[in-house]
């Protein structure tokens, strides 16, 4: 199990909860119930709503950006920060076990 904690926009006490290998981090939050994740396509790379910032700790253990991704990205609710990904791109591996993720304020 990969433990996630998640940090809703200006709180300091975060949401820990457990994925799996190969689960997108948003598909973990979803099965959580992460009210913070919208997730409006479901994981297709066409609506921004799934938007999390990446402590920065995390940053060389996440996947490459993809060109789609990053266009996406632009049309994010809440503005792109440098850590700014989409968590239905980034799938959990056993090097995430303890990741820490800040959501943005609003997805809409
Ligand atoms: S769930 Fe829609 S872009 Fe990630």
């Amino acid at each position: 199990m990969i433990h996630i904690t998640f940090f809703e926009h200006g709180n300091t006490q975060g949401q820990t909860i457990q994925g799996k290998v190969g689960q997108s981090l948003m598909q973990a939050a979803s099965a959580a119930d992460i009210e913070g994740i919208a997730a409006d396509c479901g994981g297709t790379l066409t609506c921004a709503t799934c938007h999390v910032m990446v402590r920065p700790a995390w940053q060389d253990k996440m996947p490459a950006l993809s060109d789609d991704e990053d266009g996406m990205l632009d049309f994010a609710a809440a503005s792109r920060q440098p850590n700014s990904r989409l968590s239905c791109q980034i799938k959990l591996t056993e090097a995430m076990d303890g990741l820490e993720v800040d959501l943005p304020e609003s997805q809409y």
